[in-house]
């Protein structure tokens, strides 16, 4: 009896031992982490080592891509090159890629893939279709936007007109985006512009009928790039600039006590039991050296009674957290 309580004691322990991870996801270089959940799975892309190959990893767990699956669901063409920051996204019940790439004479411009089986992202995949092929000007980070009015946006970055920014065009079809393309502010505040002025990596979330773009400010190398937040209620048009309302400082940044720098470029995904919001984002151990370094990690996002989220401080490697909402070991 004493034995199988004793047992019982160490599973327990045991168990809640397993509750905990500490960050990173991977243990190499994984910049631009975009996490889509699809049924019960988590598939990850990034920006590879490469930029020439177009990698989708597939995870039963948030916390972990060590021992992931995963296929080449693109390569570019001979000539080509810079393929960063793709992005999984379900629109209209089909699974697509947007990604960017040069090539072609053509200085990164955005493309997307459609998966053959939308509920298979490790299945076959298109050809590239080109993003914008009559707006001829250089375009990076490209996401979907589902605004509450009904009405779909793709959201980008730029540095055709000045520093790289955010900018914002309607959708005709998920592959097919339309006019016109509108500036969403430019960087110009100190803190957009630690060794560059960059507005980037725009990702959206939504609470109470407010849609919130979450975007990453000052140069992508240094150690100061943040996250910083704009916000605009379902009733407004997106397309006026003046209905966005634009945040006064970064809100996830450089934490030197627990040695986390360039935290930038979030995607956002659900706890298994779809319960929490978690961030992928990538992030630095050194305030140097951060190309070729730029790794990817998760923190869980709460929310504030009146429907704001709340960043946490980025966890450095030696910070343990408690692992999503559901997830079993
Ligand atoms: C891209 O992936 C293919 C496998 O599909 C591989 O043969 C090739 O070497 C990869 N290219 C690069 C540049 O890594
Ligand atoms: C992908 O395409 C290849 C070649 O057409 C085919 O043999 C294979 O069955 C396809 N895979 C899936 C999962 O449909
Ligand atoms: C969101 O908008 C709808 C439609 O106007 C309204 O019924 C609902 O109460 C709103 N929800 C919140 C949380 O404001
Ligand atoms: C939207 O952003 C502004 C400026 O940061 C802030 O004052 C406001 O509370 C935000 N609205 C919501 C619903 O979070
Ligand atoms: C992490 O833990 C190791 C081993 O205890 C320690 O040497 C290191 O200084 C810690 N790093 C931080 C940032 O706390």
């Amino acid at each position: 009896m004493s034995n199988l309580i004793l047992l019982l004691l160490i599973s327990i322990n045991f168990v809640a031992s397993q509750q905990m991870f500490r960050n990173p996801i991977l243990d190499r270089n994984s910049a631009d982490p975009t996490i889509l959940r699809l049924g019960d799975f988590y598939y990850l892309t990034l920006s590879e080592n490469t930029e020439r190959n177009l990698t989708v990893y597939k995870s039963s767990l948030l916390t972990s891509f060590r021992e992931a699956e995963s296929i080449v669901a693109y390569s570019t063409l001979e000539g080509f090159s810079d393929l960063w920051a793709s992005e999984m996204h379900v629109v209209d019940g089909d699974l697509y890629i947007y990604f960017t790439m040069t090539g072609g004479g053509k200085d990164h411009r955005m493309y997307v893939i459609k998966a053959d089986d939308p509920t298979n992202p490790m299945g076959n995949w298109s050809d590239s279709i080109r993003l914008m092929p009559d707006w001829d000007f250089a375009a990076i980070d490209g996401t979907i936007f589902n605004h509450g009015n009904g009405r779909r946006y793709f959201v980008f970055a730029t540095w055709a007109f000045g520093p790289l920014t955010i900018y914002i065009a309607p959708m005709n079809s998920p592959t097919q985006v339309g006019f016109p393309k509108i500036e969403l502010k430019r960087p110009t505040e100190e803190w957009e512009c630690y060794e560059g002025c960059v507005k980037e990596g725009p990702f959206f979330i939504f609470k109470n009928n407010v849609s919130f773009c979450v975007y990453s400010v000052s140069s992508t190398w240094g150690p100061n790039y943040a996250l910083a937040m704009m916000n605009i209620s379902y009733e407004l048009d997106p397309m006026t600039v003046s209905n966005w309302q634009m945040p006064d400082g970064p809100i996830f940044y450089r934490n030197d006590e627990e040695e986390v720098y360039t935290t930038g470029h979030a995607a956002f995904t659900v706890s298994p039991d779809g319960s929490e919001t978690w961030m992928v984002y990538h992030g630095t151990t050194t305030t140097t050296n951060i190309e070729g370094h730029r790794i990817a990690r998760i923190e869980k996002i709460d929310w504030s009674e009146d429907g704001r989220p709340i960043f946490p401080r980025p966890h450095g490697y030696n910070h343990s957290q408690a692992v999503p909402s559901g997830q079993v070991v």
